[in-house]
């Protein structure tokens, strides 16, 4: 059997028309298809490798490191230089108060002990999220989804959850003296991106101080550079009392955590000990790859050019099917006037050799997260192809 076949075979499928596009090979923007077609990524697999593929430094980290140790023992309990220094690194690019991390292996496991964390710091229950978010597939995760469509399947799912609209500051009636927390990402991004509206997250947080409710940033899309700055939250000047990291942090390797305080999440240590555990969290590989991608982004100074990026981008797509480009940095959506069009318009960008994707909430929208080291050459090429995509 080929590999499509065995993947058809063998592969649990997630919907009835998988991409089956085969890759053999993908090195910085360029994905190497198995039948010699190359492709320009402009997703970064959903904002994942935001250094580019296989980055020659991610890569000796990854590999130096697994010729060390790998996994040693359940997280929390053996000193491990690559976790320790990760920490201290990420650390220092946050604020103060985000001095203490909870590694783990995807975001939607960061979001589970973000759910976890805030009941147990807050002793309450409810918890407050958005119209269209998107936090991942577990079942709290799922629970905070703004979607019944995708919720519905698999009710019940945890109790004292109640989606917002985003961008209305008279839902913030719904944030009372017993919600737990509020889960919030600073730009959503299944919904299409969607920037908060002038001060939206000032008030947010007031809100949540008022209240003594945890203000939960999602930054598991937006954060490690794809916005222009390290974390988006950091163009908004708030600060969240729990932040939820993944995909970019890894380099291409799995990695999430969440950060908060010390004093917040020392209540993880006690009544029960243990009472949040993970066998592969905070992997010494995947933290050796992170510290690698964090490095890569400071000595490369990928963020310097990430605006000059965007704008090549807005500049260059210009066409009257076009409706409106969202988004900041390299976090854009292109949206068209219908589902139809915009489908159209991906299965032509892979004919034509550049890979793109629409968004789970958001189907008239084309998404643009090319990784943050993609050259003026790479976009103009990328827009070519995506304008006669349109043309076609
Ligand atoms: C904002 C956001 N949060 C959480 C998740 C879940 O992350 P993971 O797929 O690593 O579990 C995603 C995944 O797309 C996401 O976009």
């Amino acid at each position: 059997m080929n590999n499509r076949r065995l993947f058809l075979e063998y592969l649990a499928q997630t919907s009835p028309f998988p991409l089956q596009i085969e890759i053999e090979k993908a090195q910085g923007c360029i994905l190497y298809g198995a039948e010699g077609k190359e492709y320009i990524d402009l997703i970064s697999g959903i904002s994942v490798s935001n250094v580019g593929h296989c980055h020659p430094k991610v890569v000796k980290a990854v590999q130096d490191q697994a010729a060390k140790y790998m996994h040693l023992m359940v997280y929390g309990e053996i000193i491990q230089g690559p976790q320790v220094k990760l920490a201290e690194k990420i650390s220092a690019l946050l604020p103060p108060s985000l001095n203490n991390i909870y590694f783990v292996n995807s975001g939607s496991e960061a979001i589970e002990g973000a759910l976890k964390l805030s009941k147990r710091y807050t002793r309450r229950s409810e918890i407050i999220s958005f119209n269209n978010a998107y936090h991942g597939s577990t079942t709290g995760a799922l629970s905070i989804i703004g979607s019944e469509k995708y919720k519905n399947a698999f009710r019940p799912l945890t109790p004292m959850t109640t989606s917002i609209r985003f961008n209305n500051t008279d839902d913030f009636k719904y944030i009372t003296n017993k919600t737990a927390a509020v889960f919030i990402e600073p730009i959503q991004g299944e919904a299409g991106i969607i920037l908060p509206e002038k001060n939206y997250l000032k008030k947010l947080r007031e809100k949540c101080t008022e209240t003594g409710t945890l203000l939960v940033f999602d930054e598991v899309q937006s954060g490690f550079g794809r916005t222009g700055k390290m974390f988006a939250f950091e163009h908004y000047d708030v600060v969240p009392d729990i932040l939820i990291c993944a995909k970019g942090m890894g380099g291409g390797m799995p990695i999430g955590a969440f950060i908060s305080s010390k004093e917040i999440m020392s209540t993880l240590m006690e009544s029960p000990i243990l009472g949040h555990i993970t066998t592969f969290g905070g992997h010494p590989v995947s933290c050796a790859a992170s510290l690698a991608c964090i490095e890569v982004i400071e000595e490369e100074r990928l963020l310097k050019d990430i605006s000059d990026k965007e704008a090549l981008f807005r500049k260059l797509l210009v066409h009257p099917k076009i409706k409106s480009i969202r988004g900041k940095g390299l976090f854009l959506a292109v949206e068209f006037a219908s589902r139809d069009i915009n489908f159209a318009v991906n299965h032509q960008c892979l004919e034509n050799g550049v890979f793109v994707d629409w968004f789970l909430f958001n189907d008239k929208s084309l998404r643009i997260a090319p990784p943050l080291t993609i050259t003026a050459a790479e976009i103009e090429a990328a827009c070519e192809k995506i304008l006669m995509a349109i043309e076609k």
